[in-house]
């Protein structure tokens, strides 16, 4: 028997909506729910929505007594590492006490398969590159330990009960479906491709945080990686957690890293526009150069990636928020 219904948390959220149109193309039947605090939107035609909190025990009962759930993918989180340092208890409580609630409900009614949005975040400072899942943990802010906290609350839990999970490490999700249905779209917006095909459209200048890095560029290096990869690797591992019992963390990345400066020139090629840059100071707390050893997820789970060369992420990115801004500029 193969899984079925999925209840899929943070559903309004970038990684979270384009999780909910891999699933209902592979004939999952799904429930999203999500608090809409930074999610901005449900794809309606997949399956049904509910809106709440996953601290809000009564709701979330409610929602396990009404419906049977194969496994859940946990997406619903806080993300903003500038925040998390100024605001940790808000990191502690919407991700370490809301997942601490969701695996007690799920406890309570007998579901026991999990797979988790993790980070890249985990691992802190890189001692070596590309970073296996040996690499020592040692997060360098509020963000990146509530994610290595749920890790090791995920593990004990699989220690003590019936419970199998998959955490996925995510390195930078980035692109969109190729449909052009959903797009990446943060409030406020900090990631790199969207606010460089942003200074595309609007030639407002893209800030460049730091170009005296030690790499050939002077500017950082990154590991970016399809969305609809990483929606492809939580199919895998729902099967795997579903079939074999299983649990465990993987990476999730191309192992290719590319510099701030070679994403700002591929955008340019792709949308044909000039993208004017300025240059400012370090942001705090980069590291120079985050790429992924993905290896483990490609021999244990069989995920191989399909989109994740630059220039086709940018390229979807661009596709999918193209006719969003023709919207907004009505
Ligand atoms: N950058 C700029 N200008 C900007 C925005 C970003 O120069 O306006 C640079 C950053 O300094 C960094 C690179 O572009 O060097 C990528 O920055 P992002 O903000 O797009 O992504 P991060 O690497 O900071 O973080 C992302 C996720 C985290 C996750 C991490 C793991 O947002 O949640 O990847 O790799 F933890």
């Amino acid at each position: 028997m193969r899984p079925k219904s999925i209840l899929v948390t943070g559903g309004a959220g970038y990684i979270g909506s384009h999780m909910l149109l891999t699933l209902s193309r592979a004939g999952f039947k799904t429930i999203a729910f999500d608090n809409l605090s930074s999610g901005h939107r449900i794809p309606m035609f997949t399956g049904d929505t509910v809106i709440g909190d996953i601290q809000n025990e009564a709701l979330l009962s409610d929602l396990f007594s009404r419906h049977h759930f194969d496994a859940v993918m946990h997406f619903a989180a806080s993300i903003e590492v500038g925040e998390s340092v100024m605001h940790p208890e808000h990191y502690y409580e919407n991700n370490v006490v809301a997942t601490l609630q969701l695996l007690k409900t799920m406890r309570a009614h007998r579901v026991c398969h999990l797979i988790f949005s993790s980070s890249a975040a985990i691992y802190g400072e890189p001692i070596y590159t590309p970073l296996d899942e040996k690499h020592p943990c040692q997060p360098l802010n509020p963000y990146g330990r509530s994610k290595y906290m749920i890790e090791q609350m995920l593990a004990d839990f699989a220690k003590a009960y019936d419970f199998h999970y998959i955490a996925l490490r995510y390195f930078n999700a980035a692109g969109a479906d190729p449909s052009g249905l959903l797009c990446e779209q943060h409030t406020p917006e900090t990631h790199l491709i969207p606010l460089a095909l942003q200074a595309a459209k609007t030639g407002q200048p893209l800030t460049v945080y730091g170009c005296d890095y030690p790499t050939s560029d002077g500017t950082c290096l990154r590991d970016y990686i399809h969305v609809n990869d990483l929606c492809d690797a939580h199919l895998l591992a729902l099967e795997a957690v579903w079939q074999q019992k299983t649990s465990g963390c993987y990476n999730l990345g191309s192992g290719q890293g590319y510099s701030v400066q070679e994403v700002i020139d591929t955008a340019r090629l792709i949308t044909g526009l000039p993208i004017p840059v300025t240059y400012a100071t370090r942001r705090p707390g980069d590291p120079t150069r985050l790429v992924a050893n993905a290896d483990l997820a490609k021999e244990q789970l069989g995920w191989q990636p399909r989109y994740s060369d630059l220039p086709t992420i940018i390229k979807h990115a661009w596709a999918a928020r193209a006719p969003l801004d023709s919207l907004l500029s009505i």
